[in-house]
This record gives structure tokens, sequence and C-alpha cells, in this order.
């Protein structure tokens, strides 16, 4: 029983063509036979005379025998009479073998074994792990499709070959436990964090004023005096700086105990020509520049105020129209969902954690968002701010260039293309879109996995150079990964709605023909929590 099913004429499978110098690759579209005959088959007719059946092959790639490479495209059709020829799962695992080690220098032979040849666990397909990561990596299928359980293996060959490269994790959904096992976790998230993981926050100092547009969604006028309130509050940050010590004096009637700057009834030119010194509105206007939120509630009641003369005096309807700002304010500053930013600020920074690991010997980390609430928005944000942090921190990491870091987003429609705030202002959350154009010169690699390829902008599916094509069932979905990969084509992407859980069509820089083949299943501890329920034992 150790012989493997040996195809060649039903369709999807495989077959050689011998064309002199090269052996042609095709696979099997479609069997019929001529019209004249389709009786011919039917037993109730008596005696089958020899039918003449008639296959339709699609052409993928050829071997050039003389060179032994693969090469995408057909340079050289088959003539009539051609021999046809099954190709065994050895031969198409021979195909993958080649086109995965062509044209590579030996220190890029490195490679990640993930799957092998369908019906053929013998035959080991490997990804080199310079097309898997130099250009990032797409894991796409629908529900069940195995894309987690890819995202699995792909995580513990890493682990076990790349001890050296550095693995970031950002879990949405608190599968990956398992694959973390023995490495740091961070929590962040409401409720108690699992044993073992060590809750973090994401300070409120790392969000700009967009963000605070794109989470208070303010109307064009509260907008205006938002702004006015979160410039104010950055000042009274910037004066404990002894630096600011005579602005500090010049100003200390319009600064209130409570920590925030009081306008009414105080004069505004003055005002306004103490805070334009150059290098100080220079620092106001930065959107780095920090402000403590629990105070901007009573900041924007502060900015109610209008110009009369000289002065600032109260205004009533600027009040009016604040007052739903102000009260959604303090239900973030109270906000259990949001605590993970704005509340208990005793918890370490997570970004503080990602810095520190990175400089370390570890070779992972895990960031649990499993807990972390679904409120409007709040984890998008959260992924957003990491992704954007992520970006600002490897410029100065990759002066060092100590190692490569591999960045696993899970469930990426959730966070990527996600736009908040109305039609009025919108605010785009695109930090991992950008870090997909800018991250491989500065040693990061991304492997998103996604139900929704649809949804996916266009800048990011285009960076990337391997797609791991799992069962897509979505019409849209189906062009859409046509599209962002010439390599493509009907051939694979007419099997894709029929793929089993765990086989997928690979395509990519490594393969200019594309593949089916079966991921392997990562060991017991290292397979994500997702099983369907078996719905056997509940009957
Ligand atoms: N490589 C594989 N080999 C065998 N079975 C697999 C493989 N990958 C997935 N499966 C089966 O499919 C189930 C679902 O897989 P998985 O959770 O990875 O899908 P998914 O695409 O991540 O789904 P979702 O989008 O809902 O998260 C697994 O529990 C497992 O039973
Ligand atoms: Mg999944």
């Amino acid at each position: 029983m150790n012989g493997s099913p040996f195809g060649g004429g039903s369709v999807g499978d495989f077959v050689v063509i011998d064309c002199d110098t090269h052996a042609v690759f095709a696979r099997v579209m479609e069997v019929r036979l001529p019209m004249t005959e389709r009786h011919d088959l039917d037993p109730s007719m008596g005696q089958i005379l020899s039918p003449h059946p008639m296959a339709k092959l699609h052409l993928l790639g050829a071997l050039d025998l003389a060179k032994n490479s693969v090469v995408g495209g057909i340079s050289k059709h088959p003539v009539l009479g051609a021999q046809v020829y099954g190709a065994s799962a050895e031969t198409v695992g021979r195909f993958a073998k080649a086109m995965a080690s062509q044209g590579k220098l030996p220190g890029d032979q490195v490679s990640l074994a993930i799957g092998h040849v369908k019906d053929a666990s013998s035959t080991p397909v490997r990804l080199s792990i310079k097309g898997l990561f130099s250009r990032h990596c797409a894991i796409l299928g629908a529900t069940g499709g195995g894309k987690s359980t890819t995202i699995a293996t792909i995580l513990h060959s890493c682990r076990e070959q790349l001890p050296r490269c550095k693995i970031l994790l950002i879990d949405a959904t608190g599968e990956f436990a398992g694959a973390a096992n023995g490495q740091t976790s961070c929590f962040l998230g409401s409720g108690n964090a699992p044993e073992g993981e060590k809750r973090v926050r994401i300070p409120s100092d790392n969000l700009r004023e967009s963000d605070y547009f794109a989470i208070l969604n303010p109307s064009p006028t509260q907008r205006i005096k938002l702004s006015e309130a979160i410039r104010s509050l950055r000042l009274v940050k910037l004066l404990e700086d002894e630096t600011y010590a005579t602005e500090k004096e010049a100003l200390k009637d319009y600064l209130s105990p409570r920590g925030t700057v009081k306008k009414r009834d105080l004069e505004r030119l003055n005002f306004f020509k103490i805070i334009s010194n150059k290098t100080f509105a220079q620092n106001l206007e930065s959107p780095d520049s920090k402000f403590d939120f629990t105070k901007l509630a009573d900041q924007v009641l502060h900015e109610c105020v209008k110009e009369a003369g000289e002065k600032w005096v109260e205004d009533q309807n600027s009040q009016g129209w604040c007052q739903p700002l102000v009260s959604k304010i303090r239900i973030f500053n109270h906000s259990d969902s949001w605590k993970p930013i704005f509340g208990d600020p005793t918890p370490p920074s997570l970004f503080q954690e990602i810095q520190t690991f990175l400089a370390s010997e570890e070779q992972m980390l895990r960031i649990n968002l499993s807990q972390l609430s679904f409120d409007v928005g709040l984890r998008e944000i959260a992924v957003n701010l990491i992704g954007r942090w992520l970006g600002d921190f490897i410029r100065d990491f990759n002066l060092t260039k100590k190692a490569p870091v591999v960045v696993f987003l899970d469930e990426a429609h959730n966070f990527l293309n996600q736009h908040l705030g109305d039609d009025d202002l919108r605010y785009k959350l695109d930090a991992f879109e950008k870090l997909a154009k800018e991250g491989r010169k500065y040693w990061l690699s991304l492997v998103l996995s996604t139900q929704q390829p649809r949804d996916i902008p266009a800048g990011i599916l285009s960076q990337m150079g391997t797609l791991i094509v799992h069962r897509l069932i979505n019409e849209a979905d189906r062009r859409v990964v046509e599209m962002a990969c010439g390599q493509i084509d009907a051939a694979a992407a007419r099997f894709v709605p029929n793929l089993a859980p765990g086989e997928a069509a690979i395509i990519g820089i490594d393969f200019p023909i594309p593949l089916t083949i079966q991921v392997d299943l990562p060991p017991d501890h290292a397979k994500p929590s997702s099983a369907s329920p078996d719905y056997g034992k509940w009957i």
C-alpha cells in the first residue's frame, strides 16, 4: 500500500507533453467524447466500440531539458502527434523542486517545507525563504479553507529552520497560543490576561490628532474646537519642560491648576504672541507632540469661547454644539473596552515590549488581541497603530540590520482597507499598506491571511511575492487574485473553488507554473485552535 494514485486522464490531473528539447507541463481542463460516439458508451446499447476521447489541456510551462530549468509560459509548442504522459506525483514534485531552486545562489537555497504534492505525502514541496518573504506573502481563502493552519505551518517551519529570524505574530483571535508556546505573549485587551501572558497597553501618547478625529468622529464645527483643545493641552505638556520656563511664566494666567488652558475673559493677542515663537510653535503642531487625554473633555469646554475685541468671551452656541463631543470623550475615558489605550497607565507599553524583543535574542513575540473589544474602530485603530509604530521604528532598526523581521497577520480583512469617520471626513487606516510598500528594504516582511481578497487594497496585493490560495468561492475574490498575479491563469483559477481544506494553489516568484499542493499540518501543539465542531458528538 505504498503507491500513490497515478492520474493523467481526469480533469485536474497534470500531464507532461514530449516536445523534443522541452517537456511541456499541462493540466487537464476538460475530457469529452465526439458527439457521434456519445451513445456508444451507453451500456444499454450493447457493445462498446473503441472510443476517441478528447482532452483539453492547459499548457502551464515547460522544463528546458538541456538546462533543467522550468520556464513559465510556452516557448515551444507541441507538434501534432506529440506523446502525452500522465505526470506522477513524483514528476510534479520534481517540477516544484526545479522551480524552487532554479537561478538561486547557494545562500538563497534555504527553504521551508510547507506541504507535499497531493496524494503523494512523500513528495515534499519547499518554498525558498527568499521567494516567500522577500516580497511578502498572502494566504487567501474562504472560511475553513485552511489559512490559519497554513500560517501555523509556516510559523512552525520558521521557528525550526530560522532561529535567528524575528517573528511578530498579531493574533487577532487567540488561535495561536499553542504556536507561541515557550515564547513571550503580550495580552492587549480588556478582562484578565491568560496565565503566562503579559498585559500591555498602547499608551494614548501614540495617537495622533487624526486618530482622535477617526475615533471621535466630530462634526465640522466640533472638529475645530477639538483641534484647538488638543493644541492647548500640548502647550500644557510642553511647558512642563524647563527650557520653556520663560513662556510658562508669561502664560501663567492662562494655565489652570487642573492642567488645562483657560481662555474666557483673557487677552487673545498676548496669548498668540507667546505661542507663536518659532520652535515652540513647531513643537505644538508636531503630530507626535504629546498631551493628556484625560483633560480633553474639560479643555474642549474651555475652547467654547468667541472673540470680542481683544479678549475671548463665553460662547453658549459652541458649548451647545460641543456637548455631544464632550460626552463622547468622557465615555472613552471611562470605557472598559478602550482601557488598553485610555485606561490604567501601569501596564508596560506594547511598543516598548516590541522594541525590547527586537533587540533581544528571543525568536518570537505574540500579540494576543482576542479579548480586545469589537467596539467601533478599536481593533482597527489598535492594529493600525501597531503597523504605524513598526513602520516608524524599522527605519531606525534598519541601521543595525540585526535580523530580518517577519510579521504574521491572520484575518487581515478585518484590519486592511478600513476607514473610520463618515462621508464628511474619512480617515484611512493604511499603516499596513505602507509597511507592504516600504517594509522589504528595511528587512520587514508580511505574511497576511484574508478571507476576502476583494477587500485588500490593490496596493497591498500587488506587493505580494507569493500567494497561497486556498478554496475561494466568491467570483469577485477569484478575479482579484487573477488580477493581482499575472501568473495565475485559467488553469489555477478554475480549480480554486474545489480545493479541499489545506489544499492550495501556490503562485509566485518561485513558481512560474501555478501548482496545487496539500499544506502539511503543523504538530498538534502548534495547530490553531480553530477546528469546526464535530457535530457527531452532539447528536
Ligand atoms: N493543511 C491541512 N490539512 C488537513 N486539514 C486541514 C488543513 N488545513 C486546514 N484543515 C482543516 O480545516 C479546518 C479549518 O482550517 P483553518 O482554521 O486553518 O481555516 P481558515 O481558513 O483559517 O478559516 P477561517 O477563515 O474561518 O479562520 C481545520 O480545523 C482542519 O480540520
Ligand atoms: Mg482562520
